[in-house]
């Protein structure tokens, strides 16, 4: 099968939510000025630290929800750059309201008219996806939120995905996932979903166990993946 020939027998479209609906950068981008010249430093330390955070707390099991560790990472990554923490409360409610990438809402909008239902899995916690799909103005075109706190433990663990399957009555093998994450898209593709690498940022792949099925370079093709057109 060539890597263009269309998904077939596909129950739903679930999709990660940080970085592959909502840019996690758009965050920091808004108060660029008051951040000053390390703003882009700060975006992607922040982003490094609170993934880093998911892991080590689940490793130790000892689960801190996602607002939580998205704090404790912007407060660390600002001490780490020497930038002033008055900053903290206005960029933690710009992660409540990051902007989608520009493509999500007609891509999204186009599998629900062909029936397809649309999730979200996703390490936020539900009131963050409620506000970020809110704000990101898709909260019409998601049929469902799915949040790890529902097994209070984070992504990669294959609970997590399992949660996907349970709440949509739809075996691992019929779920397509989205990820721009290639660790997620390498957990999920280990879990036994079939996996579309939403590489946004042309990064090399990861050498992990889980194999992503096709890789683009946004979810605009999506629907012509998907045999939708
Ligand atoms: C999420 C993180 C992985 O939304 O971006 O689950």
């Amino acid at each position: 099968m060539s890597d263009n020939h269309p998904l077939s027998d596909v129950g739903a479209c679930v999709f990660d939510a940080y970085g592959t609906l909502l840019d996690v950068h758009s965050a920091v981008r808004r108060y660029a000025e008051r951040v000053g010249p390390r703003h882009a430093e700060l975006s992607t330390e922040w982003r490094r630290r609170q993934l880093e955070y998911t892991w080590l707390h689940s490793l130790m099991q000892e689960h801190r929800d996602f607002e939580v560790l998205t704090q404790e990472a912007l407060s660390v990554s600002l001490a780490a750059l020497g930038i002033d923490q008055v900053i903290a409360a206005d960029l933690m409610l710009a992660y409540r309201e990051l902007k989608a990438f520009p493509e999500v809402v007609d891509v999204l909008t186009v599998l629900g008219e062909a029936g397809m239902q649309r999730a979200i899995l996703s390490n936020g916690t539900p009131s963050m996806l409620a506000d970020g799909v809110r704000a990101a103005g898709i909260s019409g075109v998601v049929d469902q939120l799915l949040s790890v706190e529902s097994v209070g433990i984070y992504k990669p663990d294959p609970s997590v995905y399992q949660l996907a399957v349970d709440s949509l009555g739809v075996p691992a093998d019929r779920i397509v996932f989205m990820s721009s994450n290639a660790w997620d898209a390498a957990g999920a593709a280990h879990f036994g979903f079939r996996v579309v690498w939403v590489n946004r940022y042309a990064q090399v792949p990861e050498v992990l166990p889980g194999k992503p099925s096709r890789t683009l370079a946004s979810l605009k093709t999506l629907p012509a993946l998907l045999g939708i057109c």
